[in-house]
């Protein structure tokens, strides 16, 4: 069975990042990020997000955005988010049991939030019997594999900041989202004040990190992530990987070509007259593919059938997928 198109967290990691990791097994070094790969990658981070920015590694996603919505909620607080939000789906519950607020879903067409979908959640500021609007979370790109523009991300910026609110982004595939729009990782999430820096899906082992682009934030940012679990102790294999993650543009390298592979089987699918359902703007195919065609690729491929009434399919593409596996694919249509 070809496990490839599942999901981007099935590819093995990069060789150049296990190099880093094996390079960092020399001698002894201090715990819980006293050492000198933890302060390398503490520099690149900084050079990547600005002076000011603060980095905390943390081992998985769900971990990154945890420690980074208890940081800046309270319980009495709410999360605006897309109903498609991995936070809202896919995390059993966590961000509303670490941090106690409510996560409040917003109906969307595309995965994107836009300022008016939020107004009507702003309307009665104060008002004790509801939960009190405190932080905006997108995911960049979208569970739905669409991105936001630097523009639109602005926008709910603005309107964060005109309602005392946080922008956090959940930047699991920021790396996607930045090589499709052809800017930096800081430009990816602009305007955000938190970001869930993604490191797994894109050739690192394991690892993610809290990155402030507000530091005033994170005055309690170290002691949400040791209550979850999520200072490594080892923390310099942790840090080693975005060593030449970040300095040697790895995560450009890879990103690129997830996305590019996406592209290439987005373009297959219409030629063969599949309508593909979101626009493609990182490396996840929405396809509605029919009945029989699924059953079909079934016996091959594992695919994710996102919305079985609607034969819409999820077809990840990892940084690892050639041209060749992509052909295999459309061929088997
Ligand atoms: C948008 C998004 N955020 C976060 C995560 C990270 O989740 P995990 O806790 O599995 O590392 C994922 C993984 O699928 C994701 O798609």
């Amino acid at each position: 069975m070809n496990n490839l198109f599942i999901s981007d967290n099935t590819s093995p990691a990069d060789q150049r990042i296990l190099k880093a990791v094996s390079d960092a097994n020399d001698g002894y070094a201090l715990s819980y990020g006293n050492d000198r790969w933890t302060e390398e990658a503490e520099a690149l981070f900084k050079k990547e997000f600005g002076e000011d920015s603060l980095y905390f590694p943390v081992l998985t996603g769900t971990g990154a955005n945890i420690t980074a919505l208890a940081s800046v909620l309270k319980p009495f607080q709410s999360v605006l988010c897309a109903s498609t939000a991995h936070i809202n789906v896919d995390e059993c519950g966590a961000p509303e049991r670490f941090t106690g607020s409510k996560i409040i879903p917003i109906e969307t067409e595309n995965g994107k939030l836009t300022p008016e979908m939020l107004s009507k959640y702003t309307l009665n500021p104060g008002f004790e019997h509801h939960s009190q609007p405190g932080v905006i979370s997108v995911s960049q790109t979208t569970e739905t594999g669409t991105a936001y523009s630097e523009i639109e991300l602005l926008e709910l910026s603005e309107f964060a900041k005109k309602h005392n609110m946080i922008l956090h982004v959940d930047g699991s595939r920021i790396a996607n989202a930045a090589a499709f729009l052809g800017v930096s990782l800081a430009e990816a999430c602009r305007g955000a004040d938190v970001l869930s820096f993604g490191g797994t899906k894109n050739g690192l082992i394991l690892g993610e990190a809290v990155v402030f682009l507000n530091p005033a934030l994170a005055q309690e940012t170290k002691y949400h992530r040791k209550q979850f679990g999520q200072l490594y102790s080892k923390m310099r294999y942790l840090s080693a990987q975005f060593i030449p993650y970040l300095r040697d543009g790895i995560w450009h390298e890879n990103a690129s070509r997830a996305n590019r592979a996406a592209s290439l089987l987005a373009d297959g699918l219409m030629k063969k007259n599949i309508h593909i359902h979101y626009p493609v703007n990182g490396n996840a195919v929405f396809a509605v593919v029919p009945p029989e065609i699924i059953e079909k690729l079934s016996l091959k491929f594992r695919f994710y059938v996102w919305d079985e009434s609607a034969s819409l399919c999820r077809f990840m593409c990892p940084y690892t997928a050639t041209a060749q596996d992509i052909e295999e694919l459309l061929n088997s249509f």
